[in-house]
């Protein structure tokens, strides 16, 4: 087995296909992000972060509600977050598991980040250490289901794409089922979790979500035989098909606060 390599060696995250495939996450997921962030009730003054911003939709959000200069937003990559800056957001190149705190927080918020990183329990007791008193904490993760899928062809894929991610880049595809429990292992308090899946329907956000990260696995699953051309064109012939339905992608969202 080839070693994990981090998802920042692995993915190149600075590509306008990067960029338009964060912009298509923001479009499926931050509804039930902004769900859980408002009901947080964050307020005017809060002190926020945001880790690993990506494209930046929810730091966005946070400046919304609690005014730009009250928002953090880290990532190893600023490429995307000018317009952040531009809106009076305090930008930062900050890597979640080495680096100092970024200040003292009411809300920490992070989403498809600790899936992908090593030691992602140290890195909640980090981001835990970094909360105000009655802070909260609010984790979003994705755990790929391709034993539920509608279709061999699918379920092969969502398969192949689980074991590259897994492999290469170190990703734990169904730790987010065990949530809430490491936050409460972190020393949270008023700990929930709750899960999201949305239909991936042929031709719509999800499914061509789902077939784009599915392509950043594409060169070393070819290269390495897990999956055939035919088989992966099989797979995405249905993610743009109307009558196909997958649910196959379930987002745990968490939340915790510090005593
Ligand atoms: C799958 S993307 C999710 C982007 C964004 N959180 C969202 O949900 O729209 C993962 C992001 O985490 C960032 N990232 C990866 N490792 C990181 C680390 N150690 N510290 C901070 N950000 C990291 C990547 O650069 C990338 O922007």
């Amino acid at each position: 087995m080839s070693q994990a390599i981090g998802w920042n060696n692995f993915v190149d995250t600075e590509t306008q296909a990067e960029h338009r495939r964060l912009r298509l996450l923001e479009r499926i997921f931050d509804p039930f992000s902004l769900r859980q962030l408002e009901g947080l009730g964050v307020e005017p003054g809060w002190q926020c972060l945001e880790v690993g911003a990506g494209a930046g939709s929810l730091a966005r959000r946070m400046a919304e509600l609690a005014g730009p200069g009250n928002v953090v937003a880290t990532d190893l990559s600023l490429k995307f977050l000018d317009p952040l800056t531009e809106l009076g957001v305090t930008v930062l190149r900050h890597d979640v598991t080495t680096d100092e705190a970024p200040g003292e927080f009411d809300l920490i918020h992070t989403r498809f980040v600790l899936d992908h990183l090593p030691g992602r329990e140290d890195v909640i007791k980090r981001m835990a250490s970094w909360l105000k008193p009655g802070g909260w904490l609010l984790l979003e993760i994705g755990t790929t289901m391709p034993e539920l899928s509608s279709h061999p062809a699918t379920r092969r894929s969502m398969a192949v794409l689980t074991r590259v991610m897994t492999e290469r880049v170190g990703t734990a595809a169904e730790w987010g089922r065990t949530l809430p429990v490491p936050l409460e292992a972190a020393g949270l308090v008023d700990c929930a979790a709750e899960g999201s899946i949305l239909p991936a329907r042929g031709g719509e956000p999800l499914a061509h979500w789902l077939m784009n990260t599915t392509k950043l696995v594409e060169p070393h699953a070819l290269a390495t035989g897990l999956i055939t051309r035919e088989q992966l064109d099989e797979a995405f012939a249905l993610y743009e098909t109307p009558s196909f339905v997958d649910y196959t992608w379930m987002t745990v969202a968490a939340r915790g606060r510090r005593p």
